[in-house]
This record gives C-alpha cells, sequence and structure tokens, in this order.
C-alpha cells in the first residue's frame, strides 16, 4: 500500500479558539493547554496574537518558552509593528517558531473594512511576508475571507507572498460560509493556476457557521491542502472551528478513503478535552462527535445487545483510542434485558432468572418515570424486590 501523506495539525485553540466568548485565558491556564496540545503531539500551536494585548505577548513568549517540540505560531495583521511584536515573543522558540500573517482579500473585505485597493493588499501582504522572512524561514500567511475572494485575484496573492518567503499558504473560510465541493474546487483552482504552488503548504482553516467546518477541511484536504487548522472541542468565534477531535478521528477511522495520517496521539483527545473545558468553563454538549458526554453511549436495548455481542456493531472506534477506559451502556426505558443482566452481574448481583424477571420488570415501572437508572437504582430494587424474599 502507498504511503499515506502526513497533515500538519495546527492547532488554534489558544488564538481563535479564545477568541469564543467566554473564553479566554491568564497566561498560567494558556500553559497548561500548551502542555497538554504538546502530549497530544500537535506539530503547530498558535499561542495568540501579541499585539493584542501585553497578557498576550506574555502568553505568547511563556509559550515559546516552555513548548520543546512543538512549532508555536503567533499571529500578526500585515504591518510592521505587529510582526516585530508577534516575532518578540517568539524568538524564544528558535526555529521552531512561526510568524502567522494576514490580511483580508475578498472585496466585500477590502472595501468595508479595509478601504484598500487589490495592488495595495496585494502589496501590504509582499511587504509583511518579506518582513517576517527576515526573522524567520517559518512563514505563513492568510488571506483572510479567502473563500469569498474572487479567484485571480486570489491566485495572485498566493503566488505573490510565496515569491516573497511564505512556506505555508492558509485559505481560510472565515466565515464559515463554503461547502465541501466548492473548497474542493478552491483549492483544485490555485494548484492550477499558481505556478509556485509547490514551494508551500496548502493550509486550511475552517469555521462553523453552517456546520460544516470538518466536512469542509477534510475536502480540501482530499483537494491537496496538507495542514489543518482546528481547535479543541471545535471553540472558536462565533459557531466555532474546526473541531481537531473530529478531524482528527475521521483520519484514522476512514483510512480506507482517506489515506492521511496525523501525528495525535489519540489517546490524549478526552483529557484535553476536559482540561479545556475545565479551564473555560465552557460545556461540551453531550452529543458532540468523539467528546461528548454521550459520544460512546448506548441507551437502546437492540444497539446495547449488538455491542455487548461485538463492540463493531455500533462503534466505529474503540472507547479506548480517545482515552476512554470504556463505554457506556446507559439504563433507561429504552434498554432491554442483555443489558440489565450485564449490569447486575457488574453490581456483583448473582440473581436467578425467576429473580430476574421481577426485578425487569421493577426496572422498567422505575424508568418509564425517570430518565436514567443508576447504579443506586438498581442496588435499591434488588434489596427491595429479591433479596428480601
Ligand atoms: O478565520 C480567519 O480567517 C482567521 C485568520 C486570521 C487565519 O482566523
Ligand atoms: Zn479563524
Amino acid at each position: 500500500m502507498a504511503q499515506a501523506d502526513r497533515i500538519i495539525i495546527f492547532d488554534t485553540t489558544l488564538r481563535d479558539g479564545e477568541q469564543s466568548p467566554g473564553a479566554s485565558m491568564n497566561i498560567e491556564e494558556k500553559i497548561r493547554i500548551a502542555q497538554q496540545l504538546e502530549r497530544l503531539n500537535v506539530d503547530v500551536m498558535e499561542a495568540g496574537f501579541p499585539i493584542a494585548s501585553d497578557g498576550d505577548f506574555e502568553a505568547v513568549k511563556k509559550v515559546a518558552q516552555t513548548v520543546k517540540t512543538a512549532q508555536v505560531a503567533g499571529l500578526s495583521r500585515s504591518n510592521n509593528m505587529d510582526i516585530d511584536r508577534a516575532w518578540d515573543a517568539l524568538k524564544y522558540a528558535g526555529e521552531r517558531g512561526r510568524i502567522h500573517t494576514f490580511i483580508a482579500t475578498s472585496d466585500i473585505h477590502m472595501q468595508y473594512k479595509l478601504k484598500m485597493s487589490e495592488q495595495q493588499v496585494l502589496d501590504t501582504a509582499v511587504a509583511a511576508v518579506k518582513r517576517a522572512a527576515g526573522y524567520t524561514p517559518n512563514v505563513e500567511f492568510s488571506a483572510e475571507d479567502a473563500v469569498r475572494t474572487r479567484l485571480p485575484f486570489l491566485a495572485k496573492v498566493i503566488k505573490a507572498v510565496i515569491e516573497a518567503g511564505a512556506t505555508t499558504v492558509n485559505i481560510p473560510d472565515t466565515v464559515g460560509y463554503t461547502i465541501p465541493s466548492e473548497y474542493s474546487e478552491i483549492i483544485h483552482y490555485l494548484k492550477e493556476h499558481v505556478s509556485n504552488i509547490d514551494k508551500a503548504i496548502i493550509s486550511v482553516h475552517c469555521h462553523n457557521d453552517l456546520g460544516l467546518a470538518v466536512a469542509n477541511s477534510l475536502a480540501a484536504v482530499q483537494a491537496g491542502a496538507r495542514q489543518v487548522e482546528c481547535t479543541i472541542n471545535g471553540i472558536g468565534e462565533r459557531a466555532g472551528n474546526c473541531s481537531l477531535e473530529e478531524v482528527v478521528m475521521t483520519l484514522k477511522t476512514r483510512q480506507d478513503i482517506l489515506p492521511f495520517e496525523t501525528d495525535v496521539i489519540t489517546e490524549h483527545i478526552t483529557p484535553t478535552s476536559k482540561l479545556l473545558s475545565n479551564i473555560t468553563g465552557i460545556l461540551v454538549q453531550p452529543n458532540k462527535a468523539i467528546v461528548g458526554a454521550n459520544a460512546f453511549a448506548h441507551e437502546a436495548g437492540i444497539h446495547q445487545h449488538g455491542v455487548l455481542m461485538e463492540k463493531t456493531t455500533y462503534e466505529i472506534m474503540t472507547p479506548e483510542s480517545v482515552g476512554l477506559t470504556q463505554n457506556k451502556l446507559v439504563l433507561g426505558k429504552h434498554s432491554g434485558r442483555h443489558a440489565f443482566i450485564d449490569r447486575l452481574k457488574q453490581l456483583g448481583h448473582d440473581l436467578t432468572r425467576e429473580e430476574i424477571e421481577k426485578a425487569f420488570v421493577r426496572f422498567k415501572t422505575l424508568a418509564d418515570m425517570k430518565k436514567e437508572i443508576f447504579d443506586e437504582d438498581l442496588d435499591a430494587i434488588i434489596a427491595d424486590e429479591v433479596l428480601r424474599v
């Protein structure tokens, strides 16, 4: 089998993720997340936006000083002050420091936000990349709102910034507007129309306004992107960013049609998700893929019977692979005898068939009144219904 292409995982939990309302973190919290991201083995972590505040500058500097293996990126707009400030914080990471500079390229942003012409934006982008390249060869350029940019202009900008020294070119879906087939066409267009595109890594950065961030990122990978920008639990501006755990586990689970690999140590996914949630106070919805409380929980009797016989009937990845110790069979009104008996055995109740039947009737009655039946409920049923006879 041909060797799988490697996808660079660029985690931006500490920068774009932190832009999530209510997610701001102090330096000590950022360091804890950075150390956990290093255990997770992401390739690049974007630690912040050094010009944004003194606190953010200090946090990026501290992350750059602390992290030992991952590359550390800092964001800057396309101006000298931002870039100089970014490098002042990043230089402690040495050759692992990455300046990530950006400017918007869509008509709507150029006209209303930047009030700049195409030529001005092009010149500004090139000058910014040249300045950043004076500090480090590790320069990423992002064409903000790339997805709503006229493609010939986008191609022109990307070609020029690669000539100026960008080694990663990011094509963000800043407002979560695209769909997979369109995003794929954009990447194909750039590969065809940017003559020096092979000199840089194509990166994707998707927001989740239409719930398509992961699907779009995967479509871009299939079209030739080799870096995915993402966040833990998918936190980020508005509806969030592409979720790291979803994109990584999709690549791992669907090797048959997505022959790409990452270096992420997936067993660290759940602890990382929990740490972020504890630090920010932002809870993960129970049905969230991979890290939601119900992601490996089964309530329906048919499903519970299936996984008790053979886990792969209803589990496409193992709970252990994302750092859980086991799946969860939730006892409720949809549960059947198999899961009920299994749980009784786990609780140490060795009952006769007749006792089980009596207890099962009581269990179903209770389950109609209560959302979930806990172990204590079962113990009480057994004590009351069975043991007293
Ligand atoms: O969404 C976006 O366009 C960004 C850029 C700064 C990369 O976050
Ligand atoms: Zn973003």
